[in-house]
């Protein structure tokens, strides 16, 4: 994971904002690209750059991350847009956003493959995985001489590719389970990074120790809501919902009830340039360096890990850089649903500049006429058990 994480406020301050206030707002940023024809004009965009606009390394942490919105507001809840957004509310409640975080116990693929254990070569303890009678769920680590235990309540990821249990060992510390249940070969397996660490004794076999801030880290990109006090989520607000994007809802609500004008009231991506998309997105999926920093763009291109980071990835390509970042996030994904609905369409955005009569820019694949993805945007094995997508689109030789 990288720690590009977002700050975030304590739940009884619903008013903070996640991303820590950032004066100058994503609508009145400088526009962006990072078109190679502008370099020459990169010395007046950065002269012209606002503050807050500061850009981060790679792999540095997002250290005043653009506020989404300039609204003011309470949180309402996701269940609080339902009456007047339903189709929004049910396409989102099921995606894989929604599912990022839930409680351990009511995963069905994890519980289902309950009781597992496994014998850990590189620790020499054996890991048991299980489902205790007060439904809990359990890891164990032992050998002859000792053994150790944690109970973990947190599921992390949906199951498109992963699920993750974490939770406190015994003795009360956080823990990553060194155990994962991976979607694409339907079983459990070591935890991705697992044989990085060397455990020498029962409680580091659990997984990897996490610290308060770690903890914290996980639940800001996994939750809408999180109480720092209780280290949990807020119960209403598990996995990635509606505020967690378009900023706290209560006075757009009231706005809408009392037939006012909701101009202001809540904030809509769509108004956002490709680039301060893929920088908002990228507060989660990889912040994308700033354009005259050179060095990170470089190191992005040569750092085949990056493909886990779509932000990062796209800022590469002619088509962002040669359309001045006109290719948004949104250009080929409804924010509301996963990939696999969303299949039939990816073509047709490719085609929507790449056709003959397409607007100005676009030229035509001398290759072939569909699944321009697989061809330009090929899955790679970043990590043992999962497949990304290469979002630097481009002739890959
Ligand atoms: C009482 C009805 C009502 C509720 C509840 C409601 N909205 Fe809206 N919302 C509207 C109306 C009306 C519009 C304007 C027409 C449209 O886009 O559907 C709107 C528009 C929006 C827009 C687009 C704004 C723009 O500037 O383009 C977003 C985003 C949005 N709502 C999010 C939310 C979220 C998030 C919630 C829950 C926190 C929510 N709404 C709850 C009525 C409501
Ligand atoms: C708060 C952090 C966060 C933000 C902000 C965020 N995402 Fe995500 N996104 C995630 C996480 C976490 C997952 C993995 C969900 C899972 O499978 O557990 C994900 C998964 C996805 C997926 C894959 C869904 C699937 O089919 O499995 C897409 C596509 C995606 N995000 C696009 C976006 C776009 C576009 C934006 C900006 C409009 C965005 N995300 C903003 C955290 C975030
Ligand atoms: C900077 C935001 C961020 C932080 C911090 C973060 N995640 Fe994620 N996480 C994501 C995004 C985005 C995805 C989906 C894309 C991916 O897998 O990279 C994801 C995916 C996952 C998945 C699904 C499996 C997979 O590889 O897709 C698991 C499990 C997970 N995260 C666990 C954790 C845990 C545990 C922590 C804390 C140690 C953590 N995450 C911290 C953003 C974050
Ligand atoms: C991962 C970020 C994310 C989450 C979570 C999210 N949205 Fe959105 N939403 C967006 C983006 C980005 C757009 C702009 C879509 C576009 O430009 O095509 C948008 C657009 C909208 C709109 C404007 C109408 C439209 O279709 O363009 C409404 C209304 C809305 N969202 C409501 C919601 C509600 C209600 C929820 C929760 C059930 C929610 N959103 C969750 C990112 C998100
Ligand atoms: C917003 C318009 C736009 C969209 C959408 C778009 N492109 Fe492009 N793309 C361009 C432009 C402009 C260029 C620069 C040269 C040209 O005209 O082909 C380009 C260049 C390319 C190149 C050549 C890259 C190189 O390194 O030489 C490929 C391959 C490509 N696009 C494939 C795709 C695919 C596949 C999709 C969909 C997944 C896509 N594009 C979506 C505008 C776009
Ligand atoms: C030109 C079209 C296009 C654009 C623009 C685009 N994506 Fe994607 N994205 C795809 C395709 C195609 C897939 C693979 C879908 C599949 O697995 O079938 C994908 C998959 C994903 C996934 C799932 C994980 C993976 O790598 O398979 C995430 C997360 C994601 N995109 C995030 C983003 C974010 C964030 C942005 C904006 C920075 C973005 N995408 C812009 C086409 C696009
Ligand atoms: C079977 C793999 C494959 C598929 C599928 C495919 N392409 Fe290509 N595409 C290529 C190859 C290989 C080249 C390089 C051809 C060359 O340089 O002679 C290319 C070149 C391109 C170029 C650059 C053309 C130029 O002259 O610079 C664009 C743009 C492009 N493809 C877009 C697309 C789009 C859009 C689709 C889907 C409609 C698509 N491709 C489907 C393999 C593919």
């Amino acid at each position: 994971m990288n720690h590009c994480v977002a700050s975030h406020g304590r739940s009884s301050e619903r008013s903070r904002n996640w991303f820590r206030a950032n004066d100058q707002g994503a609508r009145t940023a400088v526009p962006s690209s990072y078109s190679r024809i502008a370099r020459d004009c990169i010395l007046l965009l950065t002269l012209l750059a606002a503050p807050g606009q500061a850009g981060t390394g790679q792999t540095g942490r997002l250290e005043d991350p653009a506020r989404f919105w300039q609204h003011d507001s309470e949180y309402a809840g996701s269940q609080a847009c339902k009456s007047c957004h339903a189709d929004i509310y049910s396409r989102q409640s099921a995606s894989n956003h929604a599912r990022s975080l839930r409680q351990a116990e009511l995963v069905p693929e994890l519980v289902g493959a309950l009781p597992f254990s496994r014998f850990d070569r590189v620790s020499g303890y054996t890991l048991a995985l299980s489902s205790n009678s007060a439904s809990r769920v359990r890891l164990e680590s032992a050998n002859d001489a000792e053994s150790s235990g944690a109970t973990l309540d947190w599921a992390f990821g949906s199951g498109a590719k992963g699920i993750t249990p974490i939770g406190r060992t015994d003795r009360g510390g956080w823990v990553e389970s060194r155990l994962t249940w991976y979607e694409s070969v339907g079983a459990i397996d070591f935890t991705t990074g697992a044989s990085k660490y060397d455990p020498q004794n029962a409680i580091e076999s659990l997984g990897r120790g996490l610290t308060a801030q770690q903890v914290t880290d996980c639940f800001g990109c996994h939750t809408t809501g999180y109480d720092e006090r209780t280290s949990a989520p807020t119960a209403d607000e598990m996995g990635i919902r509606c505020e967690r994007c378009h900023g706290p809802g209560q006075a757009h609500i009231e706005a809408a009830l009392d037939g006012q004008s909701l101009d202001g009231t809540i904030f809509n991506p769509s108004a956002l340039s490709g680039f301060e998309q893929a920088r908002m997105c990228g507060s989660c999926h990889g912040v994308p360096p700033q354009d005259n920093d050179f060095d990170a763009l470089a190191l992005l291109e040569r750092t085949p890990h990056s493909v886990r980071f779509p932000s990062q990835r796209i800022v590469l390509s002619r088509c962002f850089n040669e359309t001045f970042a006109e290719l948004a996030c949104t250009t080929c994904h409804d924010p509301h649903r996963d990939v696999s609905d969303e299949a039939d369409s990816f073509d047709k955005s490719c085609l929507a500049c790449h056709d003959t009569g397409a607007r100005d820019h676009g030229t035509v694949c001398p290759e072939a006429s569909a699944n321009c993805a697989s061809c330009h945007m090929p899955k790679e094995r970043v990590m043992r058990h999962s497949l990304f997508s290469d979002h630097w689109i481009r002739v890959v030789r």
